[in-house]
């Protein structure tokens, strides 16, 4: 696991948010819920809209498009949907917020 800090300790430090953010040349988002973090890819499978111009609803993010949801946790989407969106592993540090990637996306994502 490679592990990206994304957010500094002061952006962490805000109230519940939903934004995006790079990881390197990654671009993804970032949702600050109820006090917890996720990291989740930016765009929506359904038809490419940007998940973090969204919000949070009951543990989804909603897309801004069509209004399609995908679980935080998991990342299915709802119920007759059919599809999922990626989720990275999140860890607070104490200089901020760092995202995890498997080592065999490292490339793909960042190249
Ligand atoms: S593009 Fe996201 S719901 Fe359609």
């Amino acid at each position: 696991m490679i592990w990206v800090k994304v957010l500094s300790k002061q952006e962490t430090e805000r109230e519940d948010f939903v934004e995006m953010a790079k990881a390197d040349s990654k671009k993804i988002c970032i949702v600050k819920h109820n006090g917890k973090f996720s990291a989740i890819q930016n765009t929506c499978p359904h038809a490419g809209g940007i998940l973090s111009g969204g919000w949070c609803k009951e543990g989804n993010i909603i897309c801004p498009i069509h209004r399609w949801e995908y679980n935080l946790t998991n990342g299915r989407g709802a119920e007759g949907q059919g599809d999922y969106i990626d989720i990275y592993p999140t860890e607070l540090r104490e200089d901020g917020l760092y995202v995890g990637f498997k080592q065999n996306w490292i490339k793909k994502l960042f190249s």
